[in-house]
């Protein structure tokens, strides 16, 4: 099976992944946001099961930051919630702290593998307070803002994702083994 866009595909409803752009100045529109597209881009790239991205572009307010995920996943039923931005240590970066009140269970180690790949490639990739976690049936995962950091960082742990949403009762998560190979233990 080859790899495709975003699309309804044969049968069956598409898969609901939530794309969340957390940057004050994207969703003012004074700079073109890259992080949503550049995530749009990556699933389009390694998933083969069908999908529909529901994306919000928000400012760095923590009350906003929750509400918007508890809605992608509780109202809009999404399986899979990817932010990207306020991961870092500045006044205005609350994205950790959101989706920490939001998680029934944080996976810890999405961001020590994250971090620890992104390492390889910048020295301020420590700055960052990317992680994952679980809500109800959903997997959420907090990114840096930069295009460069969301490749590299699903790169780092996309392997785990589609068993970690089966653990979790959610869809069945096909990936495109030239890209991506989902590994689910035996
Ligand atoms: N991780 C990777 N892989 N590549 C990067 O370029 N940038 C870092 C870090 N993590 C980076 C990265 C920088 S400079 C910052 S400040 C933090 O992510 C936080 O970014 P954010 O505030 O946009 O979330």
């Amino acid at each position: 099976m080859t790899a495709g866009p975003e699309s309804d595909g044969p049968g069956g409803a598409p898969v609901r992944i939530g794309i969340v752009v957390v940057s004050d100045r994207a969703s003012r529109g004074e700079y073109e946001d890259r992080g949503g597209p550049a995530v749009r881009a990556y699933l389009s790239d390694v998933l083969t099961t069908p999908w529909r991205g529901v994306t919000h572009v928000i400012p760095d307010e923590v009350d906003l930051v929750r509400d918007t995920l508890v809605g992608l996943v509780d109202d809009e039923r999404c399986s899979l919630v990817i932010t990207t931005g306020g991961t870092g240590p500045a006044p205005r970066d609350v994205t950790q702290e959101a989706t920490a009140a939001v998680l029934d269970k944080e996976l810890a180690g999405f961001g020590e593998a994250m971090r620890a790949v992104s390492l390889a490639h910048v020295p301020t990739a420590i700055l960052s307070r990317q992680t994952a976690g679980v809500r109800g049936s959903a997997l959420i995962i907090i990114l840096p803002g930069s295009p460069k950091a969301v490749r590299e960082c699903l790169d780092a742990v996309f392997a785990a994702v589609p068993y970690c949403v089966d653990l979790i009762g959610g869809p069945y998560l096909e990936t495109d083994p030239s890209r991506v190979v989902a590994f689910r233990p035996r």
